[in-house]
């Protein structure tokens, strides 16, 4: 049984609900197994598939969406064959400062930016860009912020009902599981994560927060499993029966499908013709909103869709890193023949010095 993924068990979940678990599980996981600062606690996923599939070679800007302690952006300027400028974009300010030091040696190549990528069109028009030839999405979380229990992701550890990814924002999840009726958390809880219990673990919120406010993250998980009358330290099936419930409320503190749509959206106005996108989810309703925008788009003569089906990991990556046997990856790439020809990536961009 060593060789055991700890997600063998969800088995008896329907494929593309097995597939949303994955990712907060996995997370969950590498809490126990590591004690490692940021960036070696995040392992990147699809990485050779990224760097093959961005046609780095003539990138002249690459945008990286969602810098993270910067795994993807450190591979990516490190490739001989790039040989342009990475703009990168986090929400979060302390992973974007694991980045800023990770990369602190490409100078000028690499400028970080807090900000949505919901906004990312506002940061190139800041800088004077007008498009990239590369836009990588690598969506969700990354390890090292499931498992800082300040950060109220986890179900492993107590800490406050946060789930903010940026703190700047004033909706926590507490806020969210206290002041929403009763037909309104139910409808998110199944919205974001189809829990066939929502109703009534709704119910039980309901009826606990009359008691007291609930604050915390072990009182939610308490809360979630007895209105499924399920056994909180039994892990039946391999997975924690308030899985979905936090993944929900994660998606919905972060406004998450909100922002991608936003994304893939303006992504085509701002690509360069020739350039690509390439998204990397971990759930199946953010995979289906990224298929379903490239086929609109290549239907509209707008993209070309580079992967018929999506990229996933090998199976060597998923042995060494639970994070990718979940994710996804689609790429398309804008039309038009005209633009092939590599630009100035400085003259061009008139970058800022960090
Ligand atoms: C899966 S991690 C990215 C890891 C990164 N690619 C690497 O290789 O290290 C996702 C990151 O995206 C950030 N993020 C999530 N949603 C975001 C958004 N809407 N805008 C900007 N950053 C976001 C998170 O804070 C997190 O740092």
């Amino acid at each position: 049984m060593e060789d055991t993924p700890p997600t063998a068990h969800l088995a008896w979940l329907p494929f593309a609900s097995r597939r949303s678990v994955r990712a907060l599980i996995c997370g969950t996981f590498s809490s126990i197994v590591h004690a490692k600062d940021a960036s070696e606690q995040h392992v990147p996923v699809l990485t050779a598939e990224v760097l093959a599939h961005l046609e780095l070679p003539t990138a002249a800007c690459v945008l990286d969406c969602t810098t993270g302690c910067g795994g993807h952006a450190a591979a990516i300027l490190a490739d001989p064959e790039f040989t342009g400028i990475m703009i990168g974009l986090d929400v979060d300010a302390s992973n974007l400062e694991t980045a800023r030091s990770r990369l602190a040696d490409h100078g000028e190549r690499w400028t970080g930016r807090r900000a949505n990528f919901a906004e990312f069109d506002a940061v190139l028009d800041e800088r004077g860009i007008d498009h990239v030839d590369a836009i990588l999405a690598d969506l969700g979380t990354s390890s090292n912020q499931i498992d800082d229990p300040r950060r109220g992701f986890s179900f492993q550890a107590d800490g406050p009902l946060d789930m903010r990814l940026d703190d700047r924002t004033s909706t926590t999840a507490a806020d969210l599981v206290n002041a929403m009726n009763e037909t309104e958390l139910a409808d998110l809880i199944y919205q974001y994560s189809q829990e066939r219990l929502s109703r009534r673990i709704a119910r039980g919120i309901c009826r606990a927060r009359r008691e007291q406010r609930i604050t915390t993250t072990l009182r939610l998980a308490r809360v979630v499993c007895s209105s499924m009358g399920a056994d909180p330290t039994s892990h039946r099936h391999g997975i924690h029966p308030a899985t979905r419930t936090f993944l929900a409320l994660r998606a919905a503190v972060n406004a998450e499908d909100d922002v991608l749509m936003q994304l893939l959206a303006k992504a085509p106005d701002r690509l360069a013709p020739g350039g690509r996108i390439a998204v990397i989810s971990f759930h199946s309703t953010e995979d289906r909103m990224v298929k379903s925008d490239f086929r609109r788009r290549r239907a509209d003569g707008v993209y070309e869709v580079v992967t018929r089906k999506p990229i996933t990991a090998s199976p060597a990556e998923r042995d060494a890193n639970p994070r990718a046997r979940s994710a996804k990856m689609r790429v398309a790439r804008r039309t038009d023949k005209s633009a092939e020809t590599k630009r100035d990536p400085i003259a061009d961009t008139k970058m800022e010095p960090r």
